[in-house]
């Protein structure tokens, strides 16, 4: 019933000319997935991202968003602008933007506002650092974190929210969660979306999961039943990593 949504998550990586290169490379190879495919990288790309894609299945994200529209803000990015480029997508709430920039659950909650004022789908990062595990409170927290972020939507906007778990220990690291973990709290995080919002609504939001997802544990990975994609960050680089993943 749900659609898998398969996003890379770029950060800091390509530049434009390697990232276009990139396009170019992946959308032959995943020209017929059956998931949605979607690329997050840096602004100062994503323009020519989006000529690079344009007539393909691969639909283009911003990494942030600001959530105000114009202003004495130096240094960031408004959903007008983003919006006038053609970007489709928009990652909110990071852990790395969590843990540098200071992001809180409070700008995740404008930031999701924005991103539905100006027709962007968010993909809200949620997820607990090892700490936070072994103290007991993982489900605590990402149920306390998704539902700050969807503060004061209404049902039709939250069934368009597709939510990442990604736990801060799995990021980059090479160590994933198992599925039994992802699958757990992708659960948890679809339960108390039941319970604000109904079963029906809940059934309906794309939960992926993050955290060196890869060729080799993607597949029990999404198999569970509460996981409906990922958000992918070293192996979303290279063409060829990440189109296996896909497929
Ligand atoms: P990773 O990053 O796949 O490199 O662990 C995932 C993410 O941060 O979205």
């Amino acid at each position: 019933m749900r659609r898998e949504i398969l996003a890379a998550n770029w950060k800091m990586n390509h530049t434009n000319a390697s990232g276009v290169a990139m396009i170019k490379e992946l959308a032959p190879l995943v020209k017929d997935a059956k998931a949605e495919v979607v690329v997050c990288a840096p602004y100062l790309m994503l323009t020519d991202l989006i000529e690079a894609a344009r007539g393909t299945n691969i639909g283009i994200g911003a990494e942030n968003i600001y959530f105000e529209d114009k202003g004495a803000f130096t240094g960031e990015v408004s959903a007008p602008m983003l919006k006038e480029i053609g970007v489709e997508y928009v990652i909110i709430g990071h852990s790395e933007r969590r843990q540098y920039f200071n992001e809180t659950d409070e700008t995740v909650n404008k930031k999701v506002h924005k991103a539905f004022e100006y027709g962007f789908t968010p993909i809200v990062c949620v997820g607990e650092s090892l700490e936070q595990r072994d103290y007991g409170v993982t489900n605590d927290l990402v149920r306390y974190q998704t539902k700050i972020a969807l503060f004061g939507l209404d049902a039709e906007q939250v069934k368009k929210v597709v939510i990442a778990y990604e736990p801060v220990w799995a990021i980059g690291t090479g160590r994933t969660a198992t599925s039994e973990q992802a699958e757990e709290v992708c659960k948890a995080i679809r339960d108390c979306i039941a319970e604000l919002y109904g079963q029906a609504v809940a059934d309906e939001v794309r939960v992926q999961y993050g955290g060196s997802m890869k060729p080799s544990n993607a597949e029990e990975l999404l198999a569970q039943p509460n996981i409906d994609g990922g958000l992918i960050g070293g192996a979303s680089l290279v063409a060829d990593d990440f189109s296996k993943l896909i497929r």
